[in-house]
């Protein structure tokens, strides 16, 4: 038996501690916001938050988490009620296809909760190894810069200026 703390609230799962992180949210918590992409910590769509560190949850034991909390994207906001992070995204329309965006998202989360002011650079580092393959990264770092001057920030020396 495994404890958890997932999104603020206790879980257990009967499952090897060598599983893969992302295969407990998914398949025994049915938190399916994450997503398998690779399985190789090469692609960003399993990324979720541990404490507010963005970790790939494809190559995390599910056993190696102790107490440290969980956080996916469902734990960040939801459809009627999206979170700030949530709300840039949507509108800088910066989903295509969606599979990264609860990624990107996570990604984005962990950059704004260590710092609201980060520099261009710093952001496009952040965000990096989350990749997107319908092409829509400017869109993405649009609604990076978005977020973070919605948490009283903003990115120092912007490529583009959140309009
Ligand atoms: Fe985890 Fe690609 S599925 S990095």
């Amino acid at each position: 038996m495994i404890e958890l703390k997932v999104n603020g609230r206790a879980a257990r799962v009967e499952v090897d501690p060598a599983t893969p992180l992302l295969y407990v949210l998914r398949d025994d918590l049915h938190l399916h916001a994450a997503k398998f992409g690779c399985g190789l910590g090469q692609c960003g769509a399993c990324t979720v938050l541990l404490d507010d560190r963005p970790v790939f949850a494809c190559l995390l034991p599910v056993g190696a988490i102790g107490h440290r909390a969980v956080t996916t994207v469902e734990g960040l906001g939801s459809a009627d009620a999206p979170g700030d992070v949530q709300q840039a995204f949507l509108h800088e329309q910066a989903g295509q296809c969606g599979y990264c965006i609860p990624g990107m998202i996570a990604r984005a989360e962990a950059l704004l909760r260590r710092t609201t002011t980060p520099s261009e650079d710093d952001m496009r580092a952040a965000m990096a190894p989350s990749l997107c393959r319908c092409g829509t990264h400017m869109r993405i770092l649009r609604a990076v810069r978005r977020a973070a001057a919605a948490r009283g920030g903003g990115v120092v020396d912007p490529a583009e200026p959140v309009a």
